[in-house]
């Protein structure tokens, strides 16, 4: 049947990931006989606002617009101009002009892209909610539903239908300039968090997205976050084996749970560049998971891989190498004459029209989708735009998401009659509090939430006697986020011997992307100066980390009595940090990474059983010892919390069986407090070298003072295997330990079962 017809062959038996919905397939198909090849290729291009604006001013040119419509019939655009940040209403007015112009020239409705990343944070008034990497750090799904909701009803009420978040790169390499914007390092924890925002993002039936919701494009596919060199865009090598297992895995859950778009990994897997990796893209994405959606390139990437990556000899053999691999829209972004690259390539069969009808069947799909045909505008009341719910809420997850990583001699909570002393670049800035994607791609929310409060005017709302002190400041220079002018460390020295303790704010100034690349991942001497000299006057210092990676601190933690690391906790995380310093909040949140202490030895808590081995038979010192600063998963409360009586349904199971596993946790502190529970597990003996746990389960409770709950969780055997050296799952005969809080079980697999379909 034509409905149905695809240039990929979906694996018998499987099951589609997205419902087929007949309705839909009928009206692409209506509109897809009627397209000439010029049509479809323009589909295909997704070009930059760039393109069609006035060089001088954020205006629609006319003249350019009517040209990429409708002599270049370009179906899609994205992004913002550089550095310019527009309102809600002024993106709409933009989008409707694109809109009208489609609709008359073309007849079939753009689709406007845009990056919103952690809230409708491309809006200079949209709610912005902690990065991902913080509410990675509060372990609760409650957040990123929340902020899904918000970022896609507030999108959507700016006439974008497409968002490109999801961020699903596993933060597995602290040097990576991109590691705040995954949700950490766990396969587990990341596939939780983004099927929470996706299916928040989508809602509940992703054949029909109502004006409320939006389209994901769930990104970068896949192992982008791991470069080996630490820099971004650059190759990542990885076992094939690990690529299914942690990798690919979270990606599947997320397509199986509707994810109507994917953005590629603009980088490289074992030599080849992921745009061109037909077996990634076509192979594992919509064939293996019979997967109906769009895949995008990201920016520019077909043009690295002849510019770059040296694969492809020109553009035209790029094109037709992503587009043959599995690429159904290019986001160009600047030259509209690949719209003509490709219909040439058509017509000389470099690329069959098969597969060009494939991808504009899954273009056409997602606008159907997404109602753009009937409305590719609209008008709709959305009084909840800005409201404050959306506040609250990213209020209530920067509380949950900051870290109390050292709390000596229980220094916190402050008393509140201190003489306090705040110093730092860090302090006094909303840009570092919020990092890149805010408001504009680098991030400018000094400029735009000016009237949301900084740490230091949290802290001086909150506390009667506070002196502030800079001592060091940002250069605040585009593409000069790494440089800092020491203002002042002798008077913050000064300062320090008039007060009682200090509130030392450091970390990193605001980058995104490339940009962010570096060569270091200490602490900038300059602020480690400021430390070292702060702790000569012997005044406790309170350090506070407010960074998008966890930059190395070995040499100056000693020093310092007490440590919470911010991360990049938004609009409200200044005063989230106030109110958990007062003690008028706990603390709750814990690391989704592992804190590193030295610079040549960065771990992941999943580290195999072989890299902590510290002496052999004889005295041989492996050296091969795992000291980090924090592990995954530390944080501190100000109440304490006792595990008991770890249950499991059987000692003996099957690949089939289903464990129950429960614990009790009680507060045996004299404070209400919030606690993660996290559940783990640990493969004894088997076939290829194991990690040393991974984590299974996790859930977020509230206790009163000396009250206490069971928390259960259902895991099932299967998620137990592991992918071996063949690429198959398989779950190995013998014993397993399953361990929550310092409590553990041993339980026993009893039989070895080898999957032969790809996923499980
Ligand atoms: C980034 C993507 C982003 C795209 C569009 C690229 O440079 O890697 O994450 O979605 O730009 O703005």
């Amino acid at each position: 049947m034509a409905i149905m017809a695809a240039a990929c062959s979906p694996k018998s038996g499987v099951a589609p990931a997205i419902p087929v919905d007949k309705d839909v397939e009928a009206k692409v198909e209506s509109v897809l006989k009627k397209m000439t090849l010029k049509e479809k290729a323009g589909q295909m291009v997704q070009l930059s606002i760039d393109t069609i604006t006035d060089d001088t001013k954020p205006e629609i040119d006319p003249v350019k617009l009517e040209k990429i419509i409708g002599e270049y019939k370009v179906g899609s655009i994205l992004n913002l101009l550089k550095d310019v940040s527009l309102s809600r209403e002024g993106t709409a007015a933009f989008v409707r002009q694109i809109q009208d112009k489609s609709m008359e020239l073309i007849g079939i409705p753009c689709i406007y892209g845009l990056d919103m990343i952690h809230g409708a944070s491309y809006l200079t008034d949209g709610s912005l909610y902690p990065q991902e990497i913080n509410l990675g750090a509060t372990f609760n799904r409650d957040y990123p539903r929340m902020m899904g909701e918000a970022l896609a009803y507030e999108t959507r009420a700016a006439q974008v239908a497409w968002v490109f978040s999801p961020v699903m790169d596993l933060g597995r390499d602290p040097r990576w300039p991109r590691h705040w914007e995954s949700w950490g390092e766990d396969p587990y924890l990341q596939a939780e968090m983004a099927r929470s925002e996706t299916e928040a993002i989508q809602g509940a039936d992703p054949n029909h997205i109502d004006l409320e919701h939006a389209a994901v494009s769930i990104k970068h596919y896949m192992g982008y976050g791991v470069p080996h060199t630490g820099k971004d865009r650059t190759p990542a090598y990885i076992a094939l084996n690990d690529l299914r297992e942690k990798y690919f895995r979270p990606f599947k859950e997320c397509l199986q749970a509707g994810a109507l778009t994917v953005m590629v990994n603009s980088a490289s897997i074992n030599g080849i560049p992921t745009h061109a990796n037909k077996e990634l893209l076509t192979g594992w994405a919509k064939e293996e998971l019979n997967w109906d959606g769009l895949i995008v390139t990201d920016w520019a990437d077909i043009n690295n891989l002849y510019t770059r990556d040296h694969v492809a000899a020109d553009k035209r053999e790029a094109v037709a190498m992503g587009i043959n691999a599995g690429i159904d829209m290019i986001m160009e972004p600047y030259d509209p004459e690949c719209v003509n690259i490709i219909v040439d390539l058509a017509e000389s069969g470099d690329i069959p029209m098969s597969r060009i009808d494939d991808a504009v069947r899954r273009i056409l799909r997602l606008k159907v989708r997404l109602g753009l045909f009937d409305n590719p505008s609209w008008d709709y009341d959305y009084k909840d735009f800005g409201c404050q719910r959306f506040a609250d809420e990213s209020y209530a997850a920067a509380l949950e998401s900051e870290v109390l990583l050292k709390n000596e001699g229980g220094i916190l909570p402050l008393k509140g009659t201190e003489r306090i002393l705040v110093t730092g670049p860090n302090a006094n800035s909303m840009r570092t509090l919020n990092g890149g994607w805010s408001y504009t791609w680098q991030g400018d929310a000094d400029t735009f939430a000016s009237d949301h409060n900084t740490i230091l005017e949290a802290i001086r709302n909150r506390f009667p006697n506070v002196k502030y002190v800079p001592a060091i400041e940002y250069d605040q220079e585009w593409g000069k986020w790494e440089k800092e002018h020491v203002t002042g460390i002798s008077e913050a020295v000064a300062a320090a011997r008039t007060c009682d303790v200090v509130i030392a704010c450091v970390g990193e100034n605001t980058y995104c992307e490339t940009p962010g690349n570096m060569n270091d991942l200490n602490l900038s001497a300059n602020q480690k100066d400021l430390v070292k000299a702060l702790a000569a006057t012997g005044k406790p210092i309170i350090l506070v980390l407010n960074e998008g990676r966890p930059r190395i601190i070995g040499d100056i933690e000693p020093l310092v009595k007490a440590v919470v690391d911010v991360m990049l906790p938004s609009n409200y995380g200044g005063d989230a940090l106030a109110a958990l310093l007062s003690g008028d909040e706990n603390f709750s949140g814990k690391l989704p990474f592992t804190y590193s202490k030295h610079i040549n030895s960065l771990h992941t808590y999943d580290y195999k059983v072989s890299e902590h081995n510290e002496t052999m038979a004889g005295s041989y010192n492996y050296d091969a010892i795992m000291d980090v600063q924090w592990p995954f998963g530390h944080g501190l409360s100000y109440t304490t919390f006792e595990y008991s009586d770890l249950k499991v349904s059987a000692n003996d199971f099957s690949a089939g069986d289903v464990l129950k596993v429960s614990v009790k946790v009680a507060n045996t502190g004299s404070r209400t407090g919030k606690e993660a529970v996290l559940l783990y597990s640990s493969d004894i003996v088997a076939s290829l070298i194991p990690d040393v746990k991974r984590l299974r389960g996790f859930e977020k409770i509230s206790l009163a003072p000396g009250e206490s709950k069971v928390v259960e969780f259902e895991v099932p055997a299967k998620e137990l295997a592991f992918v071996g050296a063949d690429g198959k799952w398989r779950l190995e005969k013998g014993e397993f330990r399953l361990s929550c809080g310092g409590q553990a079980a041993m339980v026993n697999c009893l039989e070895t079962k080898v999957w032969d379909t790809p996923n499980i």
